[in-house]
């Protein structure tokens, strides 16, 4: 029987283990469509995608970001791939926006795409997780990425290997209202 969205949405979860099985490139490219799609404030596009799926590199890049305060991460080393999101600061206008409203557009246009890209993954059978907590430094060096580069969110990316827990989330009384304020 064909998904529904909300059976994808519902199948989505934080695979923190993975099977030893590499990913294939056109679904990782499939995932990256899906990103590129996604809106974002005066179609800035404020992202840049890179995989990390050559298997020394990743692990290589895996013990430098997740080494110390952030070992508790380390089990992305498991992972066949990374997903590293580059933030962009977005177009002169969001930014000036961004300003006027106090807030920041860019970092809610990447966590549109990012999230498109781990649904998209989902759909494909793929698990992910995001991961904010990491050593930026230590990233942008083994990278080669500029002083300048943010990064403020990784994905590792792969088979699961085990199935989805229980989902612990408020219920939609708490968490949403008709016409009142909550
Ligand atoms: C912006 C962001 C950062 C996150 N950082 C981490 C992280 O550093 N390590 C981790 O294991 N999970 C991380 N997560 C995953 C959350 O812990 C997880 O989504 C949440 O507990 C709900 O569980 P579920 O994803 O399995 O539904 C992060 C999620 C988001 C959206």
């Amino acid at each position: 029987m064909e998904r529904t969205f909300l059976d994808i949405v519902q199948g989505r979860f934080s695979a923190r283990d993975y099977l030893n099985k590499p990913v294939e490139r056109e679904k990782i490219e499939r995932c990256l469509e899906a990103a590129r799609l996604a809106p974002s404030a005066c179609n800035s596009q404020p992202w840049r995608f890179i995989i990390v799926d050559e298997p020394q590199l990743k692990n290589r890049l895996c013990d430098a970001i997740f080494a110390g305060p952030y070992s508790v991460n380390s089990f992305a080393k498991k992972a066949p791939a990374l997903v590293v999101v580059l933030s962009e600061k977005g177009s002169f206008m969001a930014r000036v926006g961004g300003f006027l409203r106090d807030t920041r557009y860019y970092l809610i246009d990447i966590g549109i795409a990012v999230e498109h890209f781990v649904l998209q993954a989902t759909e494909l059978g793929l698990g992910t997780c995001w991961i904010g907590w990491f050593n930026e430094k230590a990233l942008k060096r083994e990278m080669e990425l500029s002083r300048g580069a943010k990064i403020d969110v990784v994905l590792s990316l792969g088979y699961p290997a085990g199935a989805p827990p229980e989902k612990s989330r408020k219920s939609i009384k708490e968490m949403a209202s008709f016409n009142k304020s909550p």
